[in-house]
């Protein structure tokens, strides 16, 4: 405590000139853990000029040197994912355990992009005019694919760490430039993990991170004419940044309410697994977490008896002692959660546990018998309370889902691999899970929303298909 944590730019870190900086409170503790810079629009202008000329020697160096340094920051990362882990603990009250796995992961992640960068931006197409009608083979034409520029990435506070390189690696082994505004609960582990990238030796300027409050500098960003492509994740302000943005590649991940979709036939025990694991992981805060079961009528009650068994055994408290259900983000998170959780009761929703809070910390809650008229049958808690509707169709589980604003994942459990494919085809979202919770990994998977649950598609070899642009040469015969 008392120390201000610098921001990174042109490969060193910096003490902000604005003398200002912003608090990080610990969720578990609701007392200050860390503070951080509160960067001037004025110190973002010079990041981004940094990162302009940086990106345009970066486009120049072999690729098979961009894959050196990316697997060497990964293996950096690696090495310090005890303390970062730690941080995660103190800023976000992620799990320990679960804390350690984002930064191995976030490691994986880095190297295979690595790979796949060299292999997929190593090729590129040939085409000749004769297939065209009117043409003769007189004009040849080479494709191949270049960077974008400037990348801004913003990811949120569930994962700081692998949701910031989730966007870094694709965006670096692609040529481009990155300047990274981490979420302010989580900047600590963003900022420890770009001094890997830093330890590394990737050249100035070609990475930088500024720390900061929205309001002073959110806006300035997302609609500075030095950023060439914007990779956010996050909750509503990424609807707003695709408003104002400028005309540039918006990759956005927002919000989520992953229906599970029961059928009578359904292998209950792995259901209630799966609820378990979906919906109360990292306490809900996820954007692929179950955020609504729609189970069919008639074994309801038996997978509501097989959920609450599991609900009893999950363990309560801090993050530090690698608990199931930790504090969530913030006391605004948990107000929010305690609303929808009060006009549920009001409407007359069965509790299934009692409804307990301390601090930010909310014991794991089952919703049974919620009805379309209630808010937590659309909105999403982000937090460990779980609404189940009983169906008495599958064109009901459908319809609700499709009723939704969002479009993240969904999932649907059944033995019948045929009604789960037209299930699949009704429910209109990015992803369908057969058989298992919503989840956005393995991390080369395709990973996109419809609807407000955003625009593009994620994944390794996605994002860095996004990150370029093809550019065409075309040798005009004689
Ligand atoms: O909430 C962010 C989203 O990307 C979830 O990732 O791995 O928990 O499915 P995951």
């Amino acid at each position: 405590e008392g120390d201000v944590y610098k921001y990174y730019a042109d490969g060193e870190w910096k003490k902000s000139s604005s003398g200002k900086n912003v608090a990080i409170i610990n969720p578990t503790t609701r007392k200050t853990q860390y503070k951080v810079q509160a960067c001037s629009q004025e110190e973002v202008n010079k990041v981004m000029d940094s990162a302009k000329s940086a990106q345009k020697l970066w486009a120049k160096t072999p690729l098979w040197k961009r894959a050196e340094l990316l697997h060497k920051a990964a293996a950096i990362l690696k090495e310090h994912k005890a303390p970062i882990a730690e941080c995660l603990v103190k800023e976000i009250a992620k799990p320990a355990k679960d804390a350690v796995t984002e930064v191995v992961r976030s490691g994986d992640l880095i190297s295979y992009c690595a790979e796949e960068g060299v292999r997929i931006l190593g090729e590129g197409k040939f085409l000749v005019s004769d297939s065209f009608p009117g043409n003769e083979r007189t004009k040849y034409c080479l494709t191949s694919k270049i960077p974008l520029g400037v990348i801004l990435a913003i990811p949120p506070f569930n994962y700081p760490v692998n949701l910031a390189v989730s966007k870094i690696a694709p965006a670096l082994i692609a040529g481009n430039s990155i300047v990274l505004k981490p979420p302010t609960q989580g900047a600590v582990s963003a900022l420890h993990m770009v001094h890997c990238f830093h330890l590394a030796g990737f050249p100035k300027g070609l990475i930088s991170c500024v720390t900061g409050k929205g309001s002073e500098i959110g806006d300035f960003l997302t609609m500075h004419p030095g950023v060439n492509c914007i990779s956010f994740t996050g909750g509503d302000t990424g609807i707003a940044i695709s408003k104002k943005a400028n005309m540039i590649p918006l990759q956005m991940e927002l919000g989520g309410k992953d229906a599970c979709i029961v059928l009578e036939d359904a292998d209950l025990d792995l259901v209630a697994a799966n609820i378990i694991k979906g919906g109360f992981s990292y306490s809900g805060q996820r954007c692929t977490a179950v955020k609504v079961v729609l189970v069919m009528e008639s074994v309801a009650d038996a997978l509501v008896e097989k959920v609450n068994a599991k609900v009893a055994k999950l363990s309560v408290g801090p993050p530090e002692n690698d608990s199931d259900i930790t504090p969530v983000v913030s006391e605004s998170s948990a107000n929010f959660i305690e609303g929808l959780v009060s006009d549920a009761k009001q409407k007359g929703a069965t509790f299934c546990q009692e409804y307990k809070r301390e601090g930010n910390l909310i014991w794991p809650l089952l919703l049974d018998n919620v009805r379309p008229d209630m808010r937590i049958a659309w909105e999403e808690p982000f937090g460990p309370v779980l609404p189940v509707i009983r169906i008495n169709s599958v064109e009901e589980g459908i319809n609700h889902c499709n009723a939704s604003n969002f479009g993240l994942q969904g999932c649907v459990f059944t033995k019948d691999v045929n009604k789960a494919m037209l299930i699949s085809d009704a429910m209109e979202t990015g992803t369908v899970q057969i058989n298992s919770a919503p989840a956005r990994g393995p991390d080369h998977f395709p990973f996109q929303g419809i609807k407000d649950s955003g625009i593009g598609s994620q994944g390794i070899t996605n994002s860095i298909n996004m990150m370029t642009k093809v550019k065409t040469t075309v040798i005009n015969l004689p």
